[in-house]
């Protein structure tokens, strides 16, 4: 452990010093806690999150989408493909449940977020019985990996324990944790949760993969003969998972990474949009979107960033691993996070008070030469729940979960 100047020179540099002020107030035990917070701070993640946002890096530009016609067209070429690797077992499905829901404010981890109304049907049951089908026409179980949070990973097990993993055998259910990273205020500054605690939230979506593999579970997989990922969130009620008709196309393009799209409703969208960047599969988040851009097309007339990404992705497994060791840009998310007020409580705010740092799981696509953008229904296969009321909430998701599901009557 480094001496306490040492501590705090180095914090004064970083202009954290900040996080000594209760240190007064601390039991030896305490301290020591916090001490071992600070010594794994990375001041590098931070100084990258609080660089001044500009206009979009690189070159944006159109990128090439499999529209609906172009798949009906070799529909069912892809299927008897992808369901030849579900059969051989090649697939694995990876569910990234470890984010904290924060717009929803639902204090438990979103999966166990009930969307019925007359009984039980929990956002995990929804998605276990979505793997069931694909499992039904395939006649291979396939493996499922969760990513949870320190936060969120015990009750997510219990949860599932307590459920008997939804009539889903136990032993193709694989749980493993995801990275946290300090939380700042507007200002840069580490926040503190408690006085010797600094404020950790988990570090996005975009460390599944090194996760995965820090926990053993990528020998496994790799052992178990697993050539292709899907991974996906935890949250829309339509998730298709291990698609065979998303995954033949993809090994028909011989690309080694395919992203389910969606034509927005309209350019003022706020979803991300797939392109190249720099000549690269990439998305272009909303806001680095100008509104010239959002605007522009092609000579056919078609909006050119106009394929929204809908958080399923496929991705093979060797092709991932090689290209795992590159380091993901750290974004800084605005959101309420936890932290002390002035007289040292511990206090939640109601409007964002700063930032959360993340990676983001679409930033790994740009190491891939093509991604296959795959274009789906938004009526058949994207309801996601992010709000309380509005658009994408509990109310939209039913409806659509109403339509596409008949067979399990009354919610
Ligand atoms: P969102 O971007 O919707 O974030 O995550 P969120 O944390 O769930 O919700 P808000 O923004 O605070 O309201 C998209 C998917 O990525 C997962 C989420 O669980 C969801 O499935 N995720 C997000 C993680 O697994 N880890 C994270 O650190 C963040």
């Amino acid at each position: 452990m480094e001496t306490m100047e040492k501590i705090q020179e180095q914090l004064r540099a970083n202009g954290q010093e900040q996080l000594l002020q209760w240190y007064g107030d601390l039991t030896e035990e305490q301290k020591q806690h916090l001490m071992e917070d600070i010594a794994k701070i990375d001041y590098s993640v931070i100084r990258e999150a609080m660089k001044p946002a500009g206009a979009p890096a690189g070159v944006i530009s159109q990128a090439p989408v499999m529209t609906r016609p172009m798949i009906l067209k070799n529909q069912e070429e892809y299927r008897t493909k992808g369901l030849a690797a579900l059969k051989r077992g090649e697939v694995a499905a990876v569910l990234l449940a470890g984010g904290q829901g924060s717009r929803l404010g639902f204090d438990h981890p979103k999966g166990c977020l009930n969307v019925g109304l007359t009984r039980e049907l929990y956002l995990f049951q929804i998605l276990l019985a979505n793997l069931q089908d694909t499992v039904n026409l395939t006649g291979t179980y396939m493996h499922m990996y969760i990513m949870t949070s320190e936060l969120n990973y015990q009750e997510t097990v219990d949860f599932f324990e307590e459920h008997a993993y939804f009539g889903y055998p136990q032993s193709y259910i694989h749980f493993f944790v995801q990275d946290m990273a300090p939380s700042l205020d507007h200002e840069g500054r580490i926040l503190l949760e408690r006085k010797d605690h600094i404020s950790m939230t988990p570090n996005g979506n975009g460390g599944w993969f090194s996760s995965l593999r820090r926990q053993g579970l990528l020998e496994q997989i790799k052992q178990n003969g697993i050539q292709w990922l899907n991974v996906f969130s935890v949250d829309n009620v339509l998730q298709r998972i291990g698609d065979p008709v998303f995954l033949g196309a993809v090994l028909s393009e011989q690309a080694l990474a395919g992203a389910k799209v969606i034509a927005k409703v309209n350019p003022e969208e706020k979803v991300g949009a797939i392109c190249l960047r720099d000549g690269r599969p990439s998305v272009v988040e909303y806001s680095e979107l100008t509104e010239e851009m959002r605007n522009e097309r092609d000579a056919s007339g078609a909006y050119k960033y106009y394929y929204g990404v809908t958080l399923n992705y496929l991705f093979n497994v060797e092709a991932t691993e090689q290209r795992a060791m590159h380091r993901m840009p750290v974004h800084r998310a605005n959101k309420k996070i936890a932290c002390l007020n002035a007289q040292g409580e511990t206090m939640l705010p109601a409007e964002p008070n700063g930032y959360k740092l993340e990676t983001f799981i679409f930033d790994i696509l740009e190491f891939f030469d093509k991604v296959t953008a795959f274009e789906v229904e938004r009526e058949k296969e994207f309801a996601p729940i992010k709000n309380r009321t509005g658009a994408d909430s509990l109310d939209t998701a039913r409806e659509l979960l109403r339509k596409n599901r008949p067979e399990w009557g009354e919610l």
